[in-house]
Parts: structure tokens; C-alpha cells; sequence
């Protein structure tokens, strides 16, 4: 059945830049309507899966599929959302949700359809509640309303999965935590697969339904000298509680978090891989012939 497919399906990748292994042996199955946040120290590798997922990278081994197709360059079927500069400065902020529409439809189609064009993303400024912005340029709108903006640009393609990395992680805590509450209540209307990477502890477990933990810190049997790379060394699904913020005052909620700085941010405390935190029911790790062999 189409829908058992999983919006994002990634097996045995591995990612290198020059002789250095960042990403490796990532396995992950993503399913339609899942809030997924990505956490891990910095220099994990979390932007660098982001950009495998998004096509603008190619991994080094290993595939990734979205609704079951091999990912190629970057096209409508993923949306992203960057911490900055996703917006057009000499563009209104109507203009440049247009873009995004006009990105993903042919020149003569985009002829055809302007007026049309105009209206949705009319459409998505008023989801994003900026209606009334539409106007107005770049530099004219707050920080969190320039985010809203570009989360707008991406949902006028209609993207199967959206992506985000870092994208609250310019705002001042008090625009964040609105932006957090306002990603949920976007997610409430249209529960639509999202992908999110922040280091931001807090941001990830309040958001997510699912939370996943990228990691450099961790032991297995290949010896000292082997090359390694970051691994996902823990996978929660989280009770999607409530959009109030008081969650984050709760003692559960620190709990986890406590636990996942221990499981994927202390150098000092490694798990074994084969012990890792895979709790979420989608949740796989195959190992390679050559782990295998180092562990037999
Ligand atoms: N184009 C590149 N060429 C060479 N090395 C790269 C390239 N892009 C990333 N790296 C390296 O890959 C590692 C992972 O980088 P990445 O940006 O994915 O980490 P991150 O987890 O997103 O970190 P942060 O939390 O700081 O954003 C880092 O060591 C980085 O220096
Ligand atoms: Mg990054």
C-alpha cells in the first residue's frame, strides 16, 4: 500500500568530505505526518544529512529515497527552510512566496497561472498570518516574521517532507518559543511530514513527535585506529502533549533531556552500538558486512 511507504527512507549512508567520514552507516525510516527533530553536538553532521536529504549532496555509500524514489537534485518534493537567507531582499514578501510556486512550476505554466499563483500565496501568507504584510520587503519585517515568510516560500510547493535547519536559531528566545508554538499549531492543521535540525535540546523535544539523536560519541569493536563516523545513537517517539509551553517546566521533559545530552553530547560516556537508544518503532540499524566482520 502507498501509504505503508515511508516519506523518507535512508539505508547504510555514509558521507566523506576528502578522507574524513562525518556520516556513518546512517539507517532511517521517516513515515507521512511525523514532526522529526535532529539533534547532535555540532560538526555531527546534522546539516550535511539535511543536505543529502534535500539532493544538493550525494552520499559517499549508501540511499536515500523519498516515497520510495532514489533522491535526486533538488526539486518541489522537499522544501527547506534555512536559519537565514532564504528570502529575496529586492522581492516583497508576496513576490517571494511566489517564487517559490514559480521555482516549482515551467515558465509557461507560470504565464498561464500568475493570477492564480497570487492568490495561494496569498493564501499562505494568510496561514502564516502575514497577510497583511504582503507588501512590505524583507528587511521591513521582524526576524520571526521573515522565518514565517520563508516557511510559506517552501509550503507553496507543496513538498512531501519540509525541511528545516536551525531555522529559529537567529531569533531572540522569546520570538523562538512563539515560532515554536506557531510551527506546532501549522503542523496541528496540516500534520505534514517535517524534518527538523536544531542543537537546541528544549526546541527539539517540545517539537517533535520523534526525536533523534546524531552522534560521534559512541564505542564499537573496530579498534582504535578505525575511521568514524557520527551514527544515530538514540530514537524516541514523543506524546505530541499540548502546544502549551508549560511541558518544557515539567519534570519528564528534563528528564529527557538530561538523558539525551548523556546518550549523544558527553565525550565521556560512549554507548555501545549495539546498545543504542532505538526506542521509536520505525527505528532500524542494519551493520555493514565490514562492522560485522569487526565484531565477529
Ligand atoms: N563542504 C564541506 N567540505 C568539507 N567538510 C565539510 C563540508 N561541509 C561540512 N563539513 C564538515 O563536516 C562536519 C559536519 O558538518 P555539519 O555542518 O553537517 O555539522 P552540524 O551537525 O550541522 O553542525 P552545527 O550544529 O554546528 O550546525 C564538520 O566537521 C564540517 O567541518
Ligand atoms: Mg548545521
Amino acid at each position: 500500500m502507498k501509504d505503508e511507504t515511508p516519506v523518507l527512507h535512508v539505508l547504510d549512508v555514509y558521507k566523506s568530505y576528502g578522507d574524513k567520514l562525518i556520516l556513518d552507516n546512517i539507517d532511517l525510516s521517516v513515515k507521512a505526518g511525523e514532526l522529526c527533530t535532529l539533534v547532535g553536538p555540532s560538526g555531527s553532521g546534522k546539516s550535511t544529512l539535511l543536505r543529502l536529504v534535500l539532493g544538493q549532496e550525494l552520499p559517499t555509500e549508501g540511499q536515500l529515497l523519498i516515497d520510495g524514489e532514489p533522491v535526486g537534485f533538488p526539486d518541489p518534493t522537499r522544501g527547506i527552510v534555512f536559519q537565514r537567507y532564504s528570502l529575496f531582499p529586492h522581492l516583497t514578501v508576496l513576490e517571494n512566496v511566489c517564487l517559490g510556486a514559480n521555482l516549482a512550476a515551467g515558465l509557461i505554466e507560470r504565464r498561464r497561472r500568475r493570477r492564480e499563483i497570487r492568490d495561494e500565496a496569498m493564501g499562505y501568507l494568510e496561514r502564516v498570518r502575514l497577510g497583511a504584510h504582503a507588501g512590505k520587503y524583507p528587511h521591513e519585517l521582524s526576524g520571526g516574521m521573515q522565518q514565517r515568510v520563508a516557511i510559506a516560500q517552501s509550503l507553496i510547493k507543496k513538498p512531501r517532507i519540509l525541511l528545516m535547519d536551525e531555522p529559529f536559531g537567529a531569533l531572540d528566545p522569546d520570538t523562538r518559543e512563539e515560532m515554536q508554538v506557531f510551527l506546532l499549531e501549522l503542523w496541528d492543521e496540516s500534520r505534514m511530514t517535517v524534518f527538523f535540525v536544531t542543537h537546541d535540546l528544549e526546541e527539539a523535544a517540545y517539537l517533535g513527535t520523534r526525536i533523534l539523536v546524531l552522534s560521534q560519541y559512541y564505542t564499537d569493536d573496530r579498534g582504535a585506529g578505525a575511521q568514524r563516523g557520527a551514527k544515530l545513537v538514540a530514537d524516541y517517539r514523543l506524546p505530541r502533549l499540548a502546544a502549551s509551553t508549560e511541558v518544557k517546566r515539567e519534570a519528564g521533559f528534563a528528564e529527557l533531556i538530561d538523558r539525551i545530552r548523556f546518550e549523544g553530547f558527553s565525550p565521556d560516556h560512549l554507548q555501545h552500538v549495539r546498545e543504542f537508544n532505538l526506542q521509536h518503532p520505525d527505528s532500524f540499524q542494519t551493520l555493514t558486512s565490514r562492522e560485522e566482520s569487526a565484531w565477529t
